[in-house]
């Protein structure tokens, strides 16, 4: 962090300067958290995410209440017959994160929102502009609005590697969100709510990714690759949810937590999936990267590394909750954090023990071929 900062919060416009702009006040720490007894809000929560985290929170911890927020009564239908979710605690409510009234409804009584729904596929938001826009943007605004009115205690925001130095609207859209979030504690004044993000980058095995792509065209012979210089981030699904849980817990407000997860070249992990496959070149495509970034320069002044991550602080000093620089070090000018600078690899031995974990058909029957189950 730039400036010597002594960990309280002066809020920086206060409703009535006379009496209170002397004020300060301790930031909340990890002790004002307990899940224990909490309702906890899942937006988009029959999604890869949603369902994962809706599945641990049910079987790991002792939730009051889980409400699932999400607009496809089918998806809701579905996972609602699924044994892991037949629960007394759990609450399905159909409604759109761009409906502001049906949010602040769903939001009573909420004490933890993890906010994970969003339009997510680059080519269907840059063909559908606006779309992206209301949900991913407007809807943020949506969340920390009803989020403050309603009183909820803290809100995570699943970021996306596509959010840093974006080159598409999937990612500027992201980005916009990440801006609202951190903002938000601001709008939040004098009332407790705390929003954070976290970033990561691609979930292996997530829908419509590389993974399961390769696994079923390996079947042909031939693997198309984009660029062979191609490097990308890579969590599993689990690692997620455990991180989003643990910044949950940690976060001050305003952070963007950016987890320390491996790289992978694309022609490794073909290589690892298709060991005999021809590698057919197909040309990098629109509104991608050689190469994804989650901490870029300009934001590396403002940046805190930790053992097992690093954590983005807000560039405006009033904007600050929580003083991270004592318990990491700063990254300071000229640091960048990108897929294919990073310092921890994942081979292919890593990937196939993902793979032989992955809840996919394709991923069962590549393990089973391979002797990996
Ligand atoms: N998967 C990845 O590789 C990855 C990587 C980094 C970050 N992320 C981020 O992680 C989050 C979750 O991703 P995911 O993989 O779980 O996505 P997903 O499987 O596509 O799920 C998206 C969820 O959002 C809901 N949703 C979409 N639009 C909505 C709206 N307007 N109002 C309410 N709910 C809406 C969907 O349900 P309905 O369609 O029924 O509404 C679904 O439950 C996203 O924010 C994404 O940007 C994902």
């Amino acid at each position: 962090m730039p400036s010597a900062w002594n960990g309280d919060i002066l809020y920086p416009r206060p409703l009535d300067a006379r009496i209170v702009s002397k004020e300060r006040i301790k930031p909340m720490s990890t002790q004002n958290f307990a899940i224990d007894g909490a309702c906890v809000l899942i937006t988009g929560g029959t999604g890869s995410f949603g369902r994962k985290m809706a599945a641990k929170l049910l079987a790991g911890t002792k939730i009051r209440r889980l409400v699932i927020y999400s607009r496809d009564e089918l998806k809701q239908f579905e996972m609602s017959g699924d044994s892991r979710y037949q629960d007394s605690r759990i609450r399905f409510f159909i409604g759109d994160v761009r409906d502001r009234d049906r949010l602040a409804r769903a939001f009573d009584g909420v004490d933890y929102v993890i906010h994970a729904a969003a339009l997510k596929q680059v080519p269907a938001a840059e063909y559908n502009p606006f779309e992206a826009v209301k949900t991913n943007v407007l809807g943020a605004q949506n969340v920390i609005d009803c989020a403050i009115d309603k009183g909820v205690k803290r809100v995570v925001a699943l970021s996306t590697d596509k959010a840093a130095n974006p080159v598409n609207l999937y990612g500027a859209t992201k980005l916009c969100s990440d801006k609202l979030f951190v903002a938000g504690n601001v709008y939040a004044g004098w009332k407790p709510t705390r929003f954070a993000a976290v970033r990561y980058g691609n979930v292996v095995g997530s829908r419509g990714s590389v993974v399961p792509f390769f696994l079923r065209k390996r079947r042909e012979g031939v693997l198309p690759i984009t660029d062979e210089r191609m490097t990308r981030f890579w969590i599993t699904l689990e690692q997620g949810i455990e991180f989003v849980l643990d910044c949950l817990g940690a976060m001050g407000g305003g952070e963007i937590f950016v987890p320390k997860i491996p790289s992978m070249r694309i022609t490794d992990l073909a290589d690892a999936i298709g060991p005999g496959c021809r590698r057919e070149i197909v040309g990098i495509r629109s509104g991608e990267k050689l190469h994804e970034v989650m901490v870029p320069e300009d934001d590396a002044r403002n940046t805190v590394e930790l053992r097992d991550r690093f954590v983005i602080c807000p560039q405006f000093e009033f904007e600050r909750k929580k003083d991270w620089s004592s318990v990491g070090s700063p990254c300071g000018d000229g640091f960048r954090y990108s897929s294919d600078k990073n310092t921890e690899w994942l081979s292919a031995e890593g990937l196939l023990g993902i793979i032989a974990k992955l809840d996919l058909p394709e991923a069962e029957e590549f393990a089973r071929e391979r002797g990996l189950l």
